[in-house]
């Protein structure tokens, strides 16, 4: 109920109020998130979880190419908070980044208003809390960003749109996982995997009785567009739908070429569109999967998600044993088989009129190398950290873009090495990358850890070019795909292996990198590239916006916030949209 209101809230603010400042000609979207506690009980186990505006997940976000977005999001839990935009790249405008580094948190009980631009994007993201391991108790939520209607898609309009938010997930709350981390123990296995919030439907008697499970009611012989978010802790996960093929067309932002999947590998922190069919005859319901990977799969039995997609003519429910992945990771190098066939679709269009191809990374010099090395969590100071090239980031108490605009000094390095530095013990530091504004660089993530790792670079996509097993070596330059490579924002390496990104520095900004494995990044595994336009002119980056949060050295600039509810806005609206609908009905009658 509750995201209905903040639906017809939205909506009507758009059509009636529109009062809030907009960055450019587009069209805006306006929402106000109230983030809380709420109980339930996925596993069937009681436990707080995060939702926003009373529900868990939470709604989804819904743009068209360069709209405007703004959130006003009320911060209701005990703690501070953070909403991230994962994959939005925030053009010119790190200010609303939503990570320690660019923003000041919002206390409990305060309101921060997210206001930016899906300049440029079309595709699948999701949102989620960026502070305290939050993120493991919920916040999450799905961003779809439309095309234009003058670009056609490249695939007939889908009968329907579905989002499946999927993640390992425990039983115990956030506080209770750090708590874990901070004494220098692992997590060990999730007690389970959601599909949408819910947990298992009964498939077999290892299932409890009561479990609330997810399904999906579709028509025969209809196409569906399935956006998949994998929104969990640390885990790999397979995603299958039983008898049904997994069209795969969409890769956080590029149309891919269309590829048929049985089943698909997905990463912690990334984002696909499939397209489906109901072909199937509807004998039964057929079962989603969506499985731990890459671990000892017979002992991470219960580490499995399964919801029912539900014919409307179905003759029965689900039987038998779950569909088991096409693809056997015991074999190293099958593992990236999937990988390597995500292509990007040259041809067609995306956010913009002219085809993907049209940018022809392949044929620009690369002007910088980086390597980023993990290694397995360390002991530094007494307490566990997890490093980025020697480095456990520990974020300043200023955000460093708001430290430079205020002249302080000494709030953070930048003296983050480009490559491994093996003569140094391992430490903690606020020590970010100088890179250079419009370089052109490869960026390789070398995987000494024991897992899986995915690592994101917010304010951009990246052109994945290789990945192997080994040690990357200059002559791998070689083995790029310098045609087709996808573009994305989060990519996986494998553990003894590396994987390379070609990208373009030309978004000024100070911009996060990070593993997307909750565990590691609470452990220290993120830095931050400080790319600024050395003859800023106020058109390459904007200025801080005007409801900045300060905090840290600069907290005696914050003013008091007048506290406000965010449900006596919902129903200020309210009246406004039951009057508008009496005008409506009077008009009618
Ligand atoms: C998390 O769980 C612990 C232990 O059950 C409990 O004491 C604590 O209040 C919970 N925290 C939240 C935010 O729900
Ligand atoms: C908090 O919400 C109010 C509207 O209730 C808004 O005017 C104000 O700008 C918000 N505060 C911030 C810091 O965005
Ligand atoms: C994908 O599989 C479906 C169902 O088997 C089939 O109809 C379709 O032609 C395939 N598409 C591609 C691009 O392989
Ligand atoms: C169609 O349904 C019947 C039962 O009604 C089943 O025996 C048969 O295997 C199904 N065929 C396919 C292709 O699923
Ligand atoms: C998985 O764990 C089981 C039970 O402990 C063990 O017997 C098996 O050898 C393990 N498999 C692998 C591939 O490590
Ligand atoms: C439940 O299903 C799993 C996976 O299909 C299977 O490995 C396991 O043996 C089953 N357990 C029971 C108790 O039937
Ligand atoms: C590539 O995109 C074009 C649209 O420009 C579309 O017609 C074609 O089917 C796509 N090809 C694949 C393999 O996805
Ligand atoms: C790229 O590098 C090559 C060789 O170093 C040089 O000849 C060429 O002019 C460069 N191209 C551009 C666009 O800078
Ligand atoms: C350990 O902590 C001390 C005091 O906070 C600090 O000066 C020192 O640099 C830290 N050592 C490492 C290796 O980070
Ligand atoms: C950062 O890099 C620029 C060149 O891109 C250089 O001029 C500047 O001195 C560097 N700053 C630091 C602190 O290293
Ligand atoms: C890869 O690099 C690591 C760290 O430098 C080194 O210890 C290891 O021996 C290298 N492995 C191979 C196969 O060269
Ligand atoms: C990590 O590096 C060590 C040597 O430094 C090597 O023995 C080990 O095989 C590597 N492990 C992975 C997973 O890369």
């Amino acid at each position: 109920m509750a995201s209905r209101l903040s639906i017809f809230a939205s909506v009507i603010s758009f059509a009636l109020l529109s009062g809030f400042s907009s960055l450019a000609e587009d069209p805006s979207v306006y929402h106000v998130y109230e983030v809380s506690y709420v109980t339930a009980s996925p596993l069937g186990v009681p436990q707080q979880v995060i939702a926003v505006n009373g529900i868990f997940p939470g709604p989804v976000v819904t743009a068209t190419t360069n709209y405007n977005v703004e959130v006003n999001v009320f911060n209701r839990l005990d703690e501070p908070l953070l909403l991230t935009w994962n994959g939005i790249e925030m053009r010119r405008n790190s200010w609303q980044d939503g990570v320690l580094g660019t923003n000041c948190p919002i206390p409990p009980q305060w309101n921060f208003t997210y206001s930016f631009q899906v300049k440029d994007q079309i595709g699948s993201f999701f949102y989620f809390p960026s502070l305290n391991f939050q993120r493991a108790s919920g916040g999450f939520g799905p961003i779809v960003v439309d095309n234009q209607d003058r670009i056609p898609l490249p695939f007939t309009k889908p009968d329907g749109e579905i989002s499946f938010l999927i993640g390992d997930w425990y039983t115990q709350n956030h506080t209770v996982l750090r708590s874990i981390l901070d004494s220098g123990r692992e997590l060990g296995m999730p007690d389970g995997v959601l599909i949408n919030g819910k947990g298992p439907y009964k498939y077999n008697s290892s299932v409890p009785d009561g479990i609330q499970y997810e399904t999906v009611n579709v028509d025969p012989g209809k196409t569906y567009r399935i956006r998949v978010h994998n929104v969990g802790i640390s885990t790999s996960l397979n995603l299958r739908i039983q008898n049904h093929k997994l069209l795969l067309v969409e890769t956080e932002g590029r149309y891919n070429l269309q590829t048929n999947f049985s089943d698909f590998d997905i990463h912690v922190g990334q984002s696909y569109s499939f397209l489906v069919t109901m072909d199937q005859n509807a004998s039964s319901d057929y079962y989603i999967v969506a499985s731990a990977r890459f671990v000892n799969e017979t002992v991470w039995q219960r580490v499995t998600g399964v919801g029912i997609l539900h014919y409307s003519n179905s003759k029965g429910p689900a039987s038998g044993p779950l569909p088991v992945p096409s693809t056997d990771v015991s074999h190293p190098w099958s593992v990236m088989n999937q990988q390597r066939a995500i292509k990007q679709n040259t041809s067609s269009s995306g956010a913009r009129p002219n085809p993907q191809g049209s940018y022809h990374y392949g044929q620009i010099n690369i002007t910088g190398t980086y390597i980023f090395r993990s290694m397995p969590p360390t002991m530094i100071n007494g307490s566990l950290r997890a490093t980025l090239n020697g480095i456990s980031f520990l974020n300043p108490s200023t955000p460093m873009r708001l430290a430079d605009k205020h002249r302080l000094k000494g709030v953070y390095k930048m003296d983050f090495p480009s490559r491994p530095v093996d003569n140094r013990p391992p430490r903690l530091d606020s020590s970010i990358i100088n890179a250079t504004y419009r370089s052109f660089v490869q960026v390789i993530f070398q995987n000494n850890d024991t897992k899986v790792q995915s690592f994101h670079i917010d304010g951009y996509s990246f052109y994945v070019v290789a990945m192997d097993f080994g040690n990357w070596t200059e002559d791998r330059k070689g083995s790029y795909n310098n045609w087709d490579a996808i573009s994305r924002s989060t990519v996986e390496v494998y553990p003894g292996a590396w994987t390379a990104v070609l990208m373009s520095l030309d978004n000024a900004g100070v911009w996060n990198i990070r593993v997307e494995n909750l565990d590691r990044w609470y452990l220290g595994r993120e830095t931050y590239i400080r790319i600024i336009n050395p003859e800023e002119n106020g058109k390459t980056e904007m200025g801080q916006p005007k409801n900045v949060l300060y905090c840290g050295a600069l907290k005696s600039l914050q003013k008091q916030q007048v506290h406000r509810s965010a449900s006596s806005m919902l129903n200020g609206n309210l009246i406004l949209i039951f009057s508008f609908m009496m005008v409506l009905l009077a008009s009618l009658c």
